[in-house]
């Protein structure tokens, strides 16, 4: 080691000075995370969709637009570990390129409730209805809030075509003519009609 009075060098410079401290650690931060991060945006498995995923369907991504709207992210994860009591309970983990058409993806970690990623085709569509009206009409304990209003909602057909005009020019495929359709699948609809649509497309890829 150095004595007191010999002038500092090389490490023991850089360990005495606050700022050259900092400045070096977020320098190393900063290359390790990009080593680590910068690849997943060129591999396929994180960025081509798997077989089956499809972009939502208008009614589904007005049902994603509410799903959000109404925090149900707050206590619902939509991403099922690779653990075994996570897909004895759930069935098949999640991959990535399950989600590559969720801008913004809603894995969560909050569990209040359930994980809902393969909550797709588990229940009827009536089941949802009801659950989401009250959810106490069908599990006496839960805790989940009731949403009546969604029943009581119409959709606004005319904010579709924009929605996935935006979604398009970030690399969701929508053709011209899905998104000429969408007003006329969403007109009528209730916010409950989409919610519901959107709960039975979830993880049906795997
Ligand atoms: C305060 C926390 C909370 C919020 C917010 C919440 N939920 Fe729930 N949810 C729960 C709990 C707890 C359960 C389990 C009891 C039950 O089935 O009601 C549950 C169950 C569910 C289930 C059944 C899942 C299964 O596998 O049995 C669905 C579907 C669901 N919620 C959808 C939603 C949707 C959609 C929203 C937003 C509109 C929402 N939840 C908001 C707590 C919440």
């Amino acid at each position: 080691m150095a004595s007191h009075d010999a002038p500092a060098s090389g490490h023991e410079r850089i360990e005495t000075s606050n700022f050259l401290m900092i400045v070096l650690i977020l320098v190393a931060l900063s290359v390790g995370g990009l080593v680590e991060i910068v690849p997943l945006f060129f591999q396929k498995s994180t960025t081509q969709p798997i077989e089956g995923v499809k972009p939502y369907g208008a009614l589904q991504l007005a049902g994603r637009d509410i799903y959000i709207r109404e925090g149900c992210y707050n206590c619902h994860s939509q991403m099922v570990r690779p653990f075994r009591a996570e897909t004895l309970r759930y069935g098949a983990y999640s991959v990535a390129g399950e989600f590559v058409y969720d801008h913004p993806f809603q894995w969560g970690s909050k569990r209040t409730g359930p994980d809902l990623h393969r909550v797709g085709g588990r229940y009827s569509d009536e089941w949802h209805r009801v659950h989401l009206i009250n959810p106490r009409d069908l599990v006496p304990e839960s805790n989940m809030p009731a949403y009546p209003w969604l029943e009581r909602n119409a959709l606004d057909p005319s904010v579709m075509a924009p929605r996935m005009t935006a979604l398009r020019r970030i690399g969701v495929p929508y053709t011209d003519a899905e998104i000429a359709a969408a007003a006329g699948e969403v007109s009528g609809k209730t916010e409950l009609d989409a919610v519901v649509a959107y709960l039975q497309g979830l993880g049906l890829a795997r």
